[in-house]
C-alpha cells in the first residue's frame, strides 16, 4: 500500500465524506456530469419533486369542497378509473372539465342535468348520480375505498416505476385498454396530425444538452391541440417563455400533466433517454 497509518485513515474518511454527499445529493437519479445546469441548484429543485407515495392515489384529484361544510362527504376523482375507458379530451374538452384543479364549477344542479360528471353517471353509461345508495361511491371520506379495485385493474396492465406504476402509452399500444376520443356516437377521426408535425421536436432551449424530443405524436392518442395550445405552450417552436426543468417540477409546462396523472417527473428517462433513473423496487412515485 502507498499510504500507511493516519493518512490512509484520512483518505479513507475523504472518500467516505464524498460517498455521503454524493448520495445526498444524488439520491434519486444518477447524474451526468457534462450538465450544464448548476448542479447544486438542481440538487435543490430535484428535491421538490414529491415523494414516492402510493401508486393508487397517483392521479386522484381531491375535487373542490362543497360550498356548504359538511353537508356531503369529500370526493376524490379516480383518473385511473377513467382513463382507461375514455381519452383525456372527452373530459378535458368535451365535458369543459378544467384541467386546473379546482377551477371547474361542478354542483348538484348541473350533474342533475346531465352535465359533468352528469354527462356519464345517469344510470346507463355508469352508476347514476340520483341513487341515494350510490352518493357514497363518489361523496367518500374514505380515501383508500377503491384501492382494491386498482390493485386488480393494475394487475394484467404494463407496469411503470413511477406514477400509478402503470405505463399508459404501452397499455394503449399494446390494446390492453382502448379508450375512447369522444362521447358523440359515430364521432368522426380525432384532428389528423399535420405530417411537419410527426417529426419529433428538439426542446431544451435554455440548456442545450437536456436532450429532450418532444413527440406531438405520442400526444395525440389523448389529447387535443388546444388542451396545450396556447394555454400551456406557445404554437411557435421555441416561442414558450420560461420553460424549463424547473418550472416543469413546479408543476407548469409539462409538469402539468406531468406531476398529476401522466408519468411524473421523476421518471427522466422517458424525457431524457440519455438519463438513467435510480432504481425503485415495486410501484411509486
Ligand atoms: C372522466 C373525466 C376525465 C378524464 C377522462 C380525464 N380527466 Fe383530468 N380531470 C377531471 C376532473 C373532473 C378534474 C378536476 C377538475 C377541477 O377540479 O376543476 C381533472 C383534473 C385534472 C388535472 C389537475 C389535477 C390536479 O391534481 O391538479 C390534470 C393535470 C388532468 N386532469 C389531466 C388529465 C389527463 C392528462 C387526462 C388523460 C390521460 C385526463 N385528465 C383525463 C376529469 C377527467
Ligand atoms: C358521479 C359522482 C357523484 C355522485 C354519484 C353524486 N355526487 Fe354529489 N357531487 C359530485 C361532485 C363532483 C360535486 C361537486 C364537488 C363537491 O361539491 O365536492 C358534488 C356536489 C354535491 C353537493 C354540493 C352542493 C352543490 O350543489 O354543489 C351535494 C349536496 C351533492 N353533491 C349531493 C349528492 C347526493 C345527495 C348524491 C346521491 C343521491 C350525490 N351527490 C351523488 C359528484 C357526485
Ligand atoms: C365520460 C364519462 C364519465 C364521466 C364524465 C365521469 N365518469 Fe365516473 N365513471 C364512469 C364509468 C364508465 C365508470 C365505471 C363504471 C361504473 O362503475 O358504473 C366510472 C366510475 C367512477 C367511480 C368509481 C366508483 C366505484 O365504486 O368503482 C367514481 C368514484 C367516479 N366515477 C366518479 C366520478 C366523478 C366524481 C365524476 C365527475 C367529476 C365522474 N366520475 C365523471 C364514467 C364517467
Ligand atoms: C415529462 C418530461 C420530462 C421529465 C420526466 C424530466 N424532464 Fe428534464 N427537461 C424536460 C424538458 C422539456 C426540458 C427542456 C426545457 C427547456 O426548454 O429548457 C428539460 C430540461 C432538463 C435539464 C436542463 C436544465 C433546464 O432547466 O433546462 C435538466 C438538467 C433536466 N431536465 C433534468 C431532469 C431530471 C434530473 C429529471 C428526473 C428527475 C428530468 N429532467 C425529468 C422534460 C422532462
Ligand atoms: C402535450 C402538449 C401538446 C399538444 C397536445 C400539441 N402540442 Fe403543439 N407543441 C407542443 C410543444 C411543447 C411545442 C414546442 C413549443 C416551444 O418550443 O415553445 C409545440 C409546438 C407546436 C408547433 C410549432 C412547431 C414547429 O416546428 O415550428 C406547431 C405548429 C404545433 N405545436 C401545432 C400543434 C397542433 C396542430 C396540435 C394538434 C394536432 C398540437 N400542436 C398539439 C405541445 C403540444
Ligand atoms: C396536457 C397534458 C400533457 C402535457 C402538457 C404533456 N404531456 Fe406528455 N403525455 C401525456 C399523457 C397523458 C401521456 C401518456 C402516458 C402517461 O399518461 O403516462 C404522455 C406521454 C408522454 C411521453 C411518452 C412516453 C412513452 O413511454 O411513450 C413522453 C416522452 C412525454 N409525454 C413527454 C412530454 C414532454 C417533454 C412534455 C412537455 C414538453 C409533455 N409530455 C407535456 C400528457 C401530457
Amino acid at each position: 500500500m502507498m499510504f500507511k497509518g493516519p493518512v490512509r485513515r484520512s483518505l479513507r474518511r475523504l472518500c467516505a465524506l464524498a460517498v455521503v454527499v454524493f448520495l445526498c445529493g444524488g439520491g434519486l437519479i444518477w447524474i451526468a456530469p457534462s450538465w450544464s445546469m448548476d448542479r447544486y441548484e438542481l440538487m435543490q429543485i430535484l428535491r421538490t419533486i414529491p415523494p414516492n407515495g402510493p401508486v393508487e392515489h397517483y392521479g386522484n384529484t381531491k375535487l373542490r369542497p362543497p360550498p356548504k361544510k359538511g353537508t356531503m362527504d369529500p370526493v376524490y376523482f379516480p383518473h385511473w378509473r377513467h382513463r382507461a375507458q375514455y381519452d383525456c379530451r372527452v373530459c378535458h374538452l368535451e365535458l369543459r372539465f378544467s384541467i386546473y384543479k379546482g377551477e371547474t364549477r361542478i354542483t348538484r344542479k348541473r350533474n342533475l342535468a346531465g352535465k359533468y360528471c352528469g354527462a356519464c353517471h345517469n344510470g346507463k353509461t355508469a352508476f347514476t348520480v340520483r341513487d341515494k345508495a350510490q352518493c357514497v361511491r363518489c361523496h367518500n371520506r374514505d380515501k383508500y375505498a377503491l384501492d382494491e379495485a386498482f390493485a386488480e385493474f393494475a394487475e394484467d396492465l404494463p407496469e411503470a416505476d413511477f406514477g400509478n406504476g402503470i405505463d399508459w402509452a404501452q397499455a394503449v399500444n399494446n390494446g390492453d385498454i382502448d379508450p375512447v376520443h369522444s362521447l358523440e356516437p359515430g364521432a368522426g377521426p380525432v384532428m389528423q396530425l399535420p405530417e411537419k408535425l410527426k417529426k419529433p421536436l428538439e426542446l431544451g432551449t435554455t440548456a442545450p444538452r437536456s436532450g429532450i424530443l418532444f413527440s406531438h405524436e405520442d400526444h395525440m392518442g389523448w389529447l387535443d391541440c388546444s388542451n396545450c395550445h396556447p394555454d400551456i405552450f406557445d404554437i411557435q417552436k421555441e416561442g414558450t417563455q420560461y420553460f424549463s426543468m424547473a418550472s416543469n417540477i413546479y408543476g407548469q409546462f409539462c409538469g402539468v400533466c406531468h406531476m398529476r396523472t401522466a408519468f411524473p417527473m421523476s421518471d427522466c428517462h422517458r424525457c431524457h433517454p440519455e438519463m438513467k433513473n435510480h432504481k425503485v423496487s415495486g410501484g411509486s412515485y
